[in-house]
């Protein structure tokens, strides 16, 4: 068996599945989705969101790329917020990274990959504007896990500063923002940052005519 064909034949075994548990699980995820979630992940093969989290299709909406970046230039990321916020009106958005992140380890080098450079330049200003502290740190992998851990304090810092969120905010109280690190040697989510709805945000980023 060719390894696609295997998982066409793992899926069939796990509709099966669903049905014995629920006759009617199907039918209710055809009708509606009204996930409480959003989740801002890595596309890393290792972390995926409803495995770690324990949660069944329709809980969580998800958005992946490499490094589980928010920037305010990618149409795919602003209109997956958009839709969350203002018609799943999700509330929570869990940013998501996870320790040896290898587009985090890919910024910390000098090695160009093409294209890539482009989407790891923004990991690269997080390290600039982190730069003295992570420097002061001997272990390359800790160097690393600390980047990933600011990385992720600064995407969620990426998400106050949308005028979605904020407008969110301030009409509906929501959504609370959460900043997560997901650890690959031991599967457990490390809360590292909380931000609730109406947090003030260097004024700087804040809009007042929402
Ligand atoms: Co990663």
């Amino acid at each position: 068996m060719k390894s696609y064909e295997k998982l066409l034949l793992e899926n069939k075994a796990w509709a099966a599945e669903k049905l014995l548990d629920d006759p009617k699980f199907f039918q209710r995820m055809a009708s509606d989705q009204t996930p409480e979630f959003l989740w801002i992940g890595c596309s890393d093969s290792r972390v995926p969101a409803e495995d770690i989290t324990g949660v069944q299709p329709g809980e969580i909406f998800v958005h992946r790329n490499i490094a589980n970046m928010v920037v305010h230039t990618d149409l795919n990321l602003l209109s997956v917020l958009e839709y969350a916020v203002n018609v799943l009106k999700v509330k929570h958005i869990i940013v998501c990274g996870h320790y040896g992140c290898g587009g985090v380890k890919a910024a910390m080098t000098r090695h160009s990959l093409g294209i890539i450079n482009k989407w790891l330049r923004n990991i690269k200003d997080v390290y600039r504007i982190h730069r003295s502290e992570i420097n002061e740190i001997d272990d390359n992998e800790q160097r690393t896990n600390r980047l990933v851990e600011l990385n992720v304090m600064e995407q969620v810092m990426n998400l106050a500063k949308t005028s979605i969120v904020q407008s969110a905010w301030s009409k509906n109280q929501r959504p609370h923002l959460h900043g997560w690190v997901y650890g690959l040697k031991d599967g457990i989510l490390n809360p590292i940052m909380s931000m609730p709805p109406g947090t003030h945000i260097d004024e700087i980023y804040e809009y007042d005519d929402l």
